[in-house]
């Protein structure tokens, strides 16, 4: 099983957006996904039509129990869930006093790494322990940037981060790729940003980029992904081009 990160510590930025479409696409290519909602907004939950107000079902207690496999929801024939809500908010108090704290989603998923080819992670923005839990198990870890001229700052401390966490606590940890996001190219900022990001990234910046398209905000309100939704719109072909990069690249 891969485990793909999609992370930046900016707000706003794709993150949920990407998580829920790349899931999408992944499994109408037949893979077996596990997709990770660590973000106590749970909008990703909300985005599968997952109401877990009440329920024991929640990534809290599956990190806190260090068993994800009781929590998991099945969405569909291949695609399971575990699912966020207001808890995991806790999770960054309630773990501080553990020994290990960012290695409970490592030693959760191991049981379950049979089951899938592929894990997503979504994580809020933040560096939080919940984002270091995602970055302490994962293989690959993907950023998506709004383009803009300010989007850039904030993204050196994460890259600070990864190296860290690679240093210290997951040395197979790699910098998948980073994405462009919100996309318009028809702004002259938008040419001379991409300019300035490949210097800074070099083989890290992707291909594919995601343009600005309504039908990606529209399609998760409908509990639907871009391709049960819009298949035909510039969300469903720019989430398959950047589902084939990562596919490439993680070689999968
Ligand atoms: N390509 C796009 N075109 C238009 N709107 C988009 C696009 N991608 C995302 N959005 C919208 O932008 C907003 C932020 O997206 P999203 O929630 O995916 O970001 P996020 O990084 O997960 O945010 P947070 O940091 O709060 O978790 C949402 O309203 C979403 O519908
Ligand atoms: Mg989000």
């Amino acid at each position: 099983m891969k485990k793909i990160v999609v992370a930046n510590n900016k707000g706003g930025v794709s993150k949920t957006t990407s998580v829920l479409n790349l899931a999408g696409y992944f499994a109408n290519k037949k893979y077996k996904v596990l997709v990770i909602d660590l973000d106590p907004q749970a909008n990703l939950t909300d985005s599968f039509g997952v109401e877990i107000e009440n329920t024991e079902n929640n990534a809290y207690l599956a990190l806190k129990e260090k068993n994800i496999e009781s929590y998991i929801l099945k969405i569909n024939e291949n695609i399971d869930l575990l699912p966020a809500n207001l808890d995991l908010e806790k999770a960054n108090l309630d773990f501080v006093s553990i020994l290990g704290r960012e290695l409970l989603l490592r030693k959760g998923l191991s049981k379950v790494e049979k089951n899938y080819d592929i894990c997503l992670i979504d994580t809020s923005p933040n560096l939080s322990t919940l984002t270091l839990n995602a970055l302490s198990c994962a293989d690959s870890v993907y950023i998506p940037l709004r383009t803009g001229y300010y989007e850039m700052r904030g993204v050196s401390v994460l890259l600070d981060v990864i190296e860290q966490i690679k240093e210290d606590i997951n040395p197979k940890l790699i910098l998948g790729g980073v994405f462009l996001t919100q996309y318009d190219n028809r702004t002259n900022i938008t040419t001379e940003v991409v300019e300035n990001l490949k210097k800074y990234f070099g083989e890290s910046l992707m291909k594919s980029k995601i343009r600005n398209n309504i039908s990606l905000v529209e399609a998760p309100a409908l509990i639907k992904n871009i391709f049960d939704y819009k298949p035909q719109s510039n969300g469903a072909k720019d989430y398959e081009a950047l589902g084939d990069e990562i596919l490439e690249r993680e070689k999968i």
